[in-house]
């Protein structure tokens, strides 16, 4: 199986990185604009793998698409950081350009894959890409909800004094960090929730740290992380390869689900080999419902800045 990832810099060469150590796919293609940088990236990660053990056949490409050819899943992450000065209209017209003609060239290749859409604003980019493309709602997918539930895990797991993988949690809502929705209520160590264990005060604060949880490791690296966020794309596409149906807050096209429509926003989704099989409406409560209204409200006004990319 063979996943192209667009955009070699720190989230794409990590996510190939993760893929080919798992065995996730047998072939990945790294492809970047700039001259030389994928095709150096994937050299590097090749190097590894006598010593580690892995057999994927990772490959570099500068901008040749008939490298992609045939992909069943293609990842896109590139795209460039907000710069100081620049204002959100800016940074959300320059990455919509890119996103848009790179969705157009994979497509071109690989008019059968899924796409995994990775670049900020994510939910933004998400639904730009199904508009301009065409393409069923199943068939693109955007990635933010499975990095921000790992982190509200490992909050979770902090605040508990316990492995995280012993923690069950999801953060649904857009991915912001004022438009994030940490599922304090319903997240559980190993089936019991967490209020059992932690007090409210405590839970707030978990709720928070998750909430710019981007932000924080932003100021400590001095750009934005890329473990998490390549290994939470991984983990998405081992889950459409393999066709494992887990249950991953992603970013999808609602039809009415959780009272929203034309709008591309993290909810909790069944995963496998055709993209997205189901969104499953996991009973928000009142206060619950509320956030997600007003969290559909602050992305819907950013997909408002892309009126003159689709027009
Ligand atoms: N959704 C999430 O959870 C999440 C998490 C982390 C980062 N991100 C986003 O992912 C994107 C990538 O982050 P990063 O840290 O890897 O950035 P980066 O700058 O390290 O890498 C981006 C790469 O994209 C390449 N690129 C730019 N335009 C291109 C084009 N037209 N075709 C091919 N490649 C092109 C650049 O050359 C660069 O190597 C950013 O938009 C970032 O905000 C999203």
């Amino acid at each position: 199986m063979k996943v192209t990832i667009v955009g070699a810099g720190n989230v794409g060469a990590t996510c190939a990185d993760v893929i080919a150590y798992r065995g996730i796919a047998s072939e990945v293609v790294l492809l970047d604009i700039k001259e030389g940088f994928a095709e150096g990236k994937a050299m590097d990660i090749m190097q590894c793998a006598t010593t580690t053990g892995f057999n994927t056949r990772v490959i570099g490409s500068t901008n040749d698409y008939t490298k992609t050819a045939n992909s069943d899943v293609v990842v896109i992450t590139s795209g460039i950081p907000r710069k100081p000065g620049m204002t959100r209209e800016e940074l959300i017209g320059i990455n919509a350009g890119i996103v848009k003609s790179v969705a157009d060239n994979v497509l071109r290749h690989s008019p059968e894959a899924i796409i995994v859409v990775v670049s900020n604003p994510m939910d933004t980019m998400t639904y730009l890409t199904l508009k301009a493309t065409g393409l069923p709602k199943h068939r693109v997918i955007g990635m933010g909800g499975a990095l921000d539930s790992s982190r509200f895990k490992y909050f979770l797991s902090q605040a508990l004094e316990k492995p995280g993988n012993d923690v069950q949690g999801m953060v649904i809502g857009g991915h912001g960090d004022k438009t994030m929705i940490p599922l304090t209520r319903i997240a559980s160590y190993n089936g019991s929730p967490v209020s059992q264990f932690l007090s409210q005060d405590v839970l707030d604060k978990v709720a928070a740290d998750t909430m710019v949880g981007g932000a924080t490791l932003t100021g400590l690296l001095g750009t934005s992380a890329w473990y998490a966020p390549g290994a939470s794309v991984a983990y998405l596409v081992d889950s459409i390869l393999n066709d494992q149906r887990k249950m991953i807050p992603c970013s999808v096209m609602l039809d009415g689900e959780y009272g929203q429509s034309d709008i591309c926003i993290g909810v909790p989704c069944i995963i496998g080999r055709k993209g997205l099989v189901e969104i499953v409406d996991v009973n928000l409560d009142d206060k619950e419902k509320d956030l997600f209204a007003k969290s559909a409200d602050a992305v819907r006004n950013m997909n408002a800045d892309l009126q003159s990319v689709l027009a």
